[in-house]
């Protein structure tokens, strides 16, 4: 077992060090996944044609959300009503079309984040740990950063918003905004010396460049990152997991107050960093809103201070968001990017009960976002980076804790719970003192299987789960959603946002898109017809 651990422990020292391990069997470049993207979208309008355009976009990612964890977590969604729970609806599975996405990258079969972020955003996919960028040779000087939806949608003039329970330049959140050789170069400190020259870290990207600086809604956790630590935040259980990183800038500058030195007076620009600064905010008239509510990722939502001066839950925030996004000075729509950034972080430690409950509050922030919306003119999808390794195990019966016992015991008569991890801490956590043997479940009392940060079992000893590599899912709502039907790569999704709101590369295929500007167009002509059609007929007349 010792060996299994080194052997564990030398492979995940190989995935932290840098990108392209091999090369790809094809020329998975840019020019490549466009015209995958387009071919597809070519297929589906033979069958069916858009009729409504997308006034806004909201894009759930529910980061490490596999199918695995939707199931169980609508389970535990009923148990906390009382329910037996597999009968529980939540709202997403009403969505009138679901598709499924293919996540592997350039590089790797199973993906992380940052890779599966990029192609969502920017509809390119690109190499493990890659930021914005496709496939680029490591820190090389020539770059051409990926434009996202983000900028898509800034270039026709619409609020665009930005929303995370992570750090917001961890890796999903920064694929929005940001570029990078590798996922970790969040911090001055984390940017190796030969490329400061040419390169700077994504916080600095967030606040100085388009198109971070000039979202609308900038919504996360990671003061440290800006440089605006907090010493008085207390009470804070982190994810605690090996490969965490955390920032004290040697520049120390604060990036905070930077943002909002960059506004004119004209602007109406705020800081909040609490909930009670958050629900305080004059939603009407506010044009920027920086909220940053943690000094790294926002703390578990059952775990949160809820008073006022603690942080905003999922829900709280995208409600804000929409009501600054949609607000009275704004007539061009909206593009908004929501993460449930830490159902991935509690799957990294094996921690069941804390991944599906914060499945159940991005559910409830979906339900809120559908209460502010109307499918006229919304387009609401909601889909996962990539999977995980959570197992989901027979033979519980209807109406067992979710997070018990699958009611009976394996060939060796031993209980076993009903999910358990394919790898992760969790194996060790169950062996006594790290001997190979493994305590037995029935030594555990009710309370110290119901702690937060208890672990479930895992099969292959590893400081930290590792994502999955299945399918994930793509539910959606509203004009365009029918886009995204039957398996796709994923980065077809950013092509399909593109093609539904008239924004970026694939507006131009859009019939509707264009109505607008021709409508303006044939109705001016027609006046003129109207006017002189002697003289238009002579005109004719005179060609021939
Ligand atoms: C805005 O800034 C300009 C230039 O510094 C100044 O002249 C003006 O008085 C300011 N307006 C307000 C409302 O503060
Ligand atoms: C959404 O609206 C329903 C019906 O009005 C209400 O019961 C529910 O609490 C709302 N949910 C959220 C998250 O706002
Ligand atoms: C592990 O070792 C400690 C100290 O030797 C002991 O107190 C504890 O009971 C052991 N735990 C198990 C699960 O055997
Ligand atoms: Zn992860």
């Amino acid at each position: 077992m010792k060996l299994l651990f080194l052997l564990a422990f030398f492979q995940f020292n190989i995935l932290l060090s840098h990108s392209a391990i091999y090369q790809s069997p094809n020329k998975e470049d840019k020019q490549f996944w466009h015209e995958y993207n387009v071919n597809y979208l070519k297929n589906i309008l033979k069958s069916q044609k858009p009729t409504k355009v997308a006034k806004n976009v909201i894009l759930f990612v529910g980061d490490g959300m596999s199918f695995a964890t939707i199931t169980a977590g609508r389970i535990l969604k009923g148990q906390m009503q009382g329910k037996s729970g597999e009968e529980t609806k939540i709202n997403f599975e009403s969505f009138p079309y679901l598709g499924l996405a293919k996540t592997y990258t350039t590089t790797t079969q199973v993906p992380d984040s940052a890779a599966t972020a990029t192609a969502i955003f920017s509809g390119i996919k690109t190499s493990t740990r890659t930021i914005g960028l496709s496939n680029p040779t490591i820190n090389a000087k020539e770059h051409e950063r990926l434009p996202t939806i983000i900028d898509w949608a800034q270039e026709k003039g619409k609020r665009t918003g930005l929303v995370t329970t992570t750090r917001i330049t961890h890796a999903t959140p920064a694929a929005a905004y940001a570029y990078s050789f590798d996922r970790l170069y969040e911090c001055d400190t984390k940017v190796p010396n030969e490329i400061k020259s040419h390169f700077k870290d994504m916080s600095r990207q967030l606040v100085e460049n388009k198109p971070g600086k000039d979202m609308n809604v900038i919504f996360g956790g990671g003061k440290d990152f800006l440089g605006a630590h907090d010493i008085f935040e207390k009470n804070v259980v982190q994810f605690a997991g090996p490969s965490e990183i955390s920032c004290d800038r040697t520049d120390k500058v604060n990036l905070i107050e930077k943002y909002l030195q960059q506004f004119s007076n004209e602007t109406s620009v705020k800081y909040v960093k609490n909930t009670g600064e958050l629900l305080a905010i004059d939603y009407d008239n506010v044009d920027h809103v920086l909220g940053i509510f943690a000094n790294n990722h926002l703390e578990y939502e059952s775990l949160k201070n809820k008073n006022p001066d603690g942080q905003p839950s999922l829900t709280q925030m995208t409600e804000a968001a929409i009501k600054i996004l949609n607000n009275k000075k704004n007539q061009n729509g909206f593009v908004l990017i929501v993460e449930s950034g830490k159902i991935d972080h509690a799957h990294h430690q094996n921690h069941a009960r804390l991944a599906l409950e914060e499945f159940v509050e991005l559910e409830k922030s979906i339900q809120q976002a559908i209460n502010m919306t109307s499918s006229d003119e919304t387009l609401i999808i909601v889909t996962s980076d990539h999977g995980h390794n959570m197992i989901f195990n027979g033979r519980p019966k209807r109406g067992d804790d979710i997070l018990g016992f699958a009611n009976t015991k394996n060939g060796n008569n031993q209980l076993y719970e009903t999910l358990t991890y394919g790898t992760g801490p969790g194996f060790n956590y169950h062996t006594k003192n790290n001997t190979e043997t493994i305590k037995p479940l029935e030594e555990y009392s009710e309370k110290q299987r119901s702690h937060p940060l208890y672990m479930h079992q895992s099969m292959v000893p590893l400081i930290e789960s590792t994502h999955g590599g299945e399918d994930v899912g793509v539910f959606s709502d509203g004009p365009g959603s029918f886009l995204l039907q039957r398996t796709f790569e994923q980065c077809y999704i950013g092509y399909a946002i593109s093609f539904a709101s008239c924004i970026g590369p694939v507006a131009d295929m859009n019939e509707l898109c264009k109505s607008k500007q021709e409508k303006l167009t044939s109705d001016s002509l027609s006046l003129k017809m109207s006017i002189s059609p002697m003289l238009l007929s002579a005109y004719f007349i005179v060609l021939n």
